[in-house]
C-alpha cells in the first residue's frame, strides 16, 4: 500500500519581506524532500504599508505593539478538516512579542493549534526571546506542542542593526546613506547564508517527519543551542 505524503502547513505573516523569503526556502527545502506544503500568509484587514514612510508613525507602531496591541486578520482559506503532520507558524518579533497579525491569529484561530506540533520561525533584529516564552506559553494554552524556534536574527552589530530596522521602516535607505552608517550598515535584514540554512533545515525537518519522529524530538528541532 503507498504511504500517504507527509504534509505541513505553514502560517506566516510578514511585514518588510524578511520572512517571506526565509519561510519561501524553508518550503523549498520541505518540497525538495517529497514533502507535501499548504502555505497561507496572514493579510491584515487594515493594509499596513511598508515603509510607513515617518519617524513618527515608526514611533507609534513599535509602543502600541508593547501592549501587544491585536491587528485584525482576513479570514484564513484554509478548510477544517485539512490534517497535517506539522505546522509552522512564522513571523517577525514586533516590540519583543509577536506580531499584532499573528497574536490576532492566536486569538481567532485556537482550534487550528490543539493538539498540533506547531514549530515557531521567528524573524528580528535579536530580541526573540520574550516573544518564544510568550508564542510557547499560549500555545501550550491551546494544547499544541511547542516546537523550535527557529531563529534568524539581523546579522548586523548593535547599534547598527536598531538604527536600520527603525529608518528602514521608517522609510529611508541606512544602507545607502552616509558612508560611515553604511560601511556598519551594509544591507537591511537576513542574509544569503541565513536563506541558505531556512532550506537546509527545511529538508531536516523533512527528513524528521518522513521517520515519524516523536512529539519530544520535534520539540527539540531548534537551529540555536
Ligand atoms: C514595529 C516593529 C517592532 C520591532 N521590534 C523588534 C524587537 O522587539 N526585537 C527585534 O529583535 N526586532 C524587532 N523588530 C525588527 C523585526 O523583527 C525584523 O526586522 C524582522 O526581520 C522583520 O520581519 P518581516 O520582514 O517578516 O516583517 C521590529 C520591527 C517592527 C516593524
Amino acid at each position: 500500500m503507498p504511504f500517504a505524503p507527509v504534509r505541513v502547513l505553514i502560517v506566516f505573516y510578514s511585514y518588510s519581506g524578511q520572512s517571506s523569503v526565509l519561510i519561501r526556502r524553508l518550503a523549498a527545502g520541505l518540497l525538495d524532500e517529497g514533502v507535501e506544503v499548504r502555505q497561507e500568509r496572514l493579510q491584515p484587514q487594515q493594509t499596513l504599508r511598508f515603509p510607513l514612510g515617518s519617524i513618527s508613525k515608526t514611533l507609534w507602531l513599535m509602543f502600541i505593539t508593547l501592549f501587544r496591541t491585536r491587528f485584525a486578520i482576513q479570514p484564513l482559506t484554509l478548510a477544517d478538516d485539512e490534517s497535517y503532520d506539522m505546522m509552522v507558524l512564522a513571523g517577525p518579533t514586533w516590540s519583543w512579542n509577536p506580531s499584532g497579525p499573528v497574536l490576532a491569529l492566536l486569538d481567532q484561530y485556537p482550534g487550528l493549534f490543539r493538539q498540533r506540533s506547531v514549530l515557531a520561525v521567528i524573524s528580528c533584529r535579536g530580541y526573540w526571546r520574550s516573544h518564544w516564552r510568550y508564542l510557547r506559553k499560549r500555545l501550550l494554552g491551546m494544547a499544541a506542542n511547542p516546537c523550535g524556534p527557529l531563529v534568524f536574527s539581523h546579522p548586523q552589530r548593535e547599534p547598527w542593526r536598531t538604527f536600520g530596522v527603525f529608518l528602514k521602516v521608517a522609510g529611508m535607505a541606512p544602507e545607502r546613506s552616509s558612508s560611515l552608517f553604511s560601511r556598519f550598515y551594509p544591507r537591511f535584514g537576513h542574509t544569503r547564508q541565513q536563506c541558505d540554512e531556512a532550506y537546509a533545515l527545511g529538508r531536516q525537518l523533512a527528513a524528521r517527519l518522513k521517520t515519524g519522529s516523536t512529539q519530544e524530538q520535534l520539540r527539540s528541532f531548534k537551529n540555536l543551542p
